[in-house]
């Protein structure tokens, strides 16, 4: 008999037909509350992304597997998850690449005020040839300080140490040999990291000990000059704190990709502030890599129903049973 699984997000159509290949596919429309919850009491895996899954909500469920469509999994109680016996997929690797492209985005976008001058233009301002009032800061040369040097990370430090000639400073519970020797970077405490980057990059997952990583006395230990960068999880930056050191000048700017609350709200104080660029949590938001992360996922959960699944685990402890 196939499995019954639960799809909270639209799948691309091949995927979707690749799932109903091998399962018995329950759509759902995660923004309909309770229909989720509901829909998980009869099934044995679920696929989807952005939508919180509280432990409750797997109370009186028979689910073995949840595989979600993305590399950060704080949507879950990974811990719940192991106890329950319930395996967890993701989806690291295929979208590496574009989102160490999103980081260097905003890095470039930042420092070039790529942003705020197009909307200038835009807006009719350019009535003669721009002055100092415009200019940026460069990019190329410069210190880039990355906080969490895992995959992305390392992506991230290929692009500015082979394409920008910049200096690698980053912070990891374990030294990235590869990175040391392939782009020179050097692992360094976050003090350290935090008082000598020029651009200062987040790649952590959000965790108890990450979230609010970055507070006011570490944005103090910044150089004035120097902007914040974060592509990883809102809540690992403390936003008011970041407001204040953005409105008073303790920094120069923030690249952001991530909030504490998303949608970020319309009356955030960050979109009045030129020297933020922000945008819609796109980190992995092309075409192409989508695709392959709604694939990687459909493949991870039909893997784990039928006990075959070996890597892109979050909580391998529950394979071992
Ligand atoms: C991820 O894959 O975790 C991206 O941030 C998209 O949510």
């Amino acid at each position: 008999m196939k499995p019954t699984i639960v799809a909270y997000k639209t799948l691309p159509a091949d995927v979707s037909a690749y799932l109903r290949e091998h399962a018995d596919v329950v759509e759902v429309d995660a923004d309909q509350p309770g229909a989720l919850a509901a829909a998980l009491r009869d099934a044995d895996g679920a696929i989807g992304a952005s939508v919180k899954i509280a432990p409750a909500m797997l109370d009186g469920s028979r689910v073995k597997a949840l595989s979600t469509i993305s590399v950060g999994y704080d949507n879950f109680d990974v811990a719940d998850l192991t106890r329950r016996g319930i395996v967890l997929a993701h989806t690291p690797d295929v979208l590496t690449e574009s989102t160490a492209d999103t980081v260097f985005s905003l890095i470039l976008a930042s420092a070039r005020r790529v942003v705020e001058l197009a909307e200038w233009v835009k807006a009719g301002h350019w009535k003669a040839s721009i002055g100092p009032a415009q200019f940026g800061v460069d990019v190329q040369g410069k210190t880039l300080g990355i906080v969490g040097l895992g995959r992305i990370g390392g992506a991230v430090a290929r692009r500015a140490a082979l394409g920008f000639n910049m200096r690698v400073l980053y912070t990891n519970r374990s030294p990235n040999a590869d990175a040391e020797r392939l782009y020179g970077a050097r692992r360094v405490e976050l003090d350290e990291l935090l008082a000598t980057s020029d651009f200062v990059c987040l790649q952590v997952p959000l965790t108890d000990a990450t979230r609010h990583l970055i507070g006011a006395a570490e944005l103090r230990k910044m150089k004035r000059d120097a902007i914040l960068i974060n592509a990883s999880r809102g809540a690992t930056v403390d936003e008011p704190a970041l407001i204040d050191a953005l409105r008073d000048g303790t920094i120069r700017g923030a690249g952001l990709d991530v909030f504490e609350t998303e949608p970020l709200p319309a009356d955030s104080p960050l979109l009045a502030m030129p020297n933020v660029v922000a945008l819609p949590h796109i980190g992995s938001a092309t075409h192409e890599t989508r695709h392959a992360m709604a694939r990687c996922a459909a493949e991870n959960l039909i893997a784990a129903l039928d006990g075959t699944l070996t890597r892109n685990v979050v909580n391998r402890e529950v394979l071992a049973r």
